[in-house]
């Protein structure tokens, strides 16, 4: 025993005068007084458990996932031009309408603003009253007659550009440049120059109900995203020019662990290892899943769906009845479900993609028409008179402001590197120690372990009578 304890002493005593950890040779040193000795030991152990604190803080912080907002503008010569939807404020031509017929009673009880919907539906006649959407696409008022005169640039633009859409449920709308149910998305790009010029007339005369405002919204969101009642819109009024100038923003989140985006995950859906794909459109959007996931929810639970759904999910529309009880209050809910990124990841499996651009409109406007140009708008048969062009006409045109692409990333607080230089500069800064003091340590531990347990067995041997003669071994 005595033995093994004097080893593994001379094991140490090396080990403490020949480390590169700072202080330790002063424990040993025969020189040194005992009380100076012990006060080293303080300092050693202090600064021992300064490191270990430092580091055990170090480690918790970076389990935290803690993430920061990094920005960068980046110059681009040419940006992707965004879809522009607009709605009018009441869609319906009262010269199109057919005053006897089902459709026109139910959306005159839709549009009566003094009536309670839901008593106005409960009669019997609504059950077997089915409304398409090409019943809808008989009755508004068409792009051709709402679009006086479009150009991008220097292309004029046939009216034809425009597709029509569904903000909600019997509200159409016009896109410009969606490419949602295109194969393939074809990017259009602009630079500065290339301003989308519309002129617009709301038809006010022509609406065929009540509605408490004329006038247009204005959506703008990505091409391959399809129009929604959560995209975000601004309301414009008749009697203006309003020019729109856009700036784009790029937002990318951080994946799980970090959750950056509404402590939700999100996927990259631009990595090539993300293969999800949908039912009715081509490429991923988050938009055109979650409304891939309505349509099949409504399907399931209606058995039928409107013309705010998918189209080509199936072609039973549902009645009136079937519309007011159980597609309305089915849409509200799923919307306030999915309101949060993990629960549109449950219900929907649509995931968040972690990246998303979102273009900022700064909105200037002035009176339109000014009142020298009349004639000039009367000539153009756009207008019959000044007071009809104001409470009819506008002018919107959108472009880019500036060509620069804000980037706003999330990035971890803490990479890998930031660890280890982290604990580098700890390790240092408290014991002067690296990896390599750290392997020194090992190995005195390790030569420790196996001293005393070759000591121990050497003891064990000695202090047994020898009854096995060397000799009878070596036989053996
Ligand atoms: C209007 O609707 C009624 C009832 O559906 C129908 O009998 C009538 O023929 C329609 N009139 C026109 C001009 O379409
Ligand atoms: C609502 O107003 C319309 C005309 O504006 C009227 O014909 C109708 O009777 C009113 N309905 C109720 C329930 O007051
Ligand atoms: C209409 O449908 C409702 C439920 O959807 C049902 O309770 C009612 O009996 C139906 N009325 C007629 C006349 O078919
Ligand atoms: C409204 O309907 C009438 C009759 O069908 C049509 O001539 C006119 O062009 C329509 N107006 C709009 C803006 O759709
Ligand atoms: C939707 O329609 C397109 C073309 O009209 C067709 O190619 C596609 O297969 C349809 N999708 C479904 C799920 O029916
Ligand atoms: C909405 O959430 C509730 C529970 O929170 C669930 O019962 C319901 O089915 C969900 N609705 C849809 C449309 O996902």
């Amino acid at each position: 025993m005595n033995n093994a304890g004097t080893k593994v002493k001379r094991i140490w005593r090396g080990f403490l005068s020949d480390t590169s950890i700072h202080a330790c040779h002063y424990l040993t040193h025969e020189n040194k007084h005992v009380v100076s000795r012990l006060l080293w030991l303080l300092a050693v152990m202090t600064c021992f458990a300064l490191l270990v604190m430092n580091l055990q803080i170090l480690y918790t912080d970076y389990k935290q996932y803690n993430y920061r907002t990094k920005t960068s503008v980046i110059f681009d010569d040419k940006l992707e031009f965004p879809a522009i939807s607009l709605c009018n404020s009441q869609s319906f031509n009262t010269s199109r309408m057919n005053r006897t017929s089902e459709l026109y009673k139910f959306l005159y009880g839709k549009h009566m603003i003094n009536i309670s919907t839901n008593l106005y539906f409960s009669d019997p006649k609504w059950n077997s009253t089915i409304v398409t959407p090409w019943d809808l696409e008989t009755a508004i008022l068409t792009s051709y007659d709402t679009f006086l005169r479009v150009s991008h640039g220097p292309e004029r633009l046939g009216r034809n550009s425009f597709q029509m859409s569904y903000k909600e449920p019997l509200k159409t709308c016009f896109t410009y440049n969606g490419q949602w149910k295109q194969k393939d998305l074809t990017p259009m790009t602009a630079n500065e120059d290339d301003e989308l010029e519309m002129y617009v007339d709301i038809n006010q005369d022509l609406y065929a109900f009540q509605c408490l405002t004329a006038g247009i919204s204005l959506c703008i969101h990505p091409p391959g995203e399809p129009l929604d009642s959560k995209t975000p819109c601004t309301v414009l009024s008749p009697g203006h020019a309003y020019q729109v100038e856009l700036t784009v923003q790029d937002y990318t989140y951080l994946p799980h662990p970090y959750n950056s985006y509404q402590s939700g995950d999100c996927t990259e859906t631009s990595h090539y290892s993300f293969k999800k794909t949908l039912k009715y459109f081509h490429g991923y959007s988050y938009r055109g899943c979650l409304l891939e996931c309505l349509t099949d929810t409504v399907l399931e639970a209606c058995g039928c769906i409107t013309e705010y759904e998918v189209q080509n999910a199936s072609n039973k529309y549902c009645t009136v009845r079937q519309r007011q009880e159980c597609v309305s209050p089915l849409r509200r809910r799923f919307y306030k479900n999915t309101s949060y990124a993990n629960n549109a990841m449950e219900w929907c499996n649509c995931p968040r993609p972690c990246s998303n651009v979102v273009y900022h409109q700064d909105l200037s406007s002035s009176f339109f028409p000014a009142d020298s140009l009349i004639d000039f708008l009367k000539d153009m048969q756009f207008t019959s008179s000044l007071e009809h062009a104001r409470s009819n006409l506008m002018r919107i045109t959108i472009s880019f402001k500036s060509l620069m692409v804000t980037h706003i990333t999330h990035v971890p607080e803490y990479t890998l590197e930031d660890m280890i230089s982290s604990m580098g500069g700890f390790m240092g800064f408290f014991v002067g120690a690296s990896i390599l003091s750290v392997l020194e340590v090992l190995d005195v531990v390790l030569r420790t372990i196996t001293a005393t347990i070759a000591s121990y067995f050497k003891v064990e041997i000695v202090n047994k009578p020898k009854r096995v003669l060397p000799q009878t071994v070596l036989t053996m």
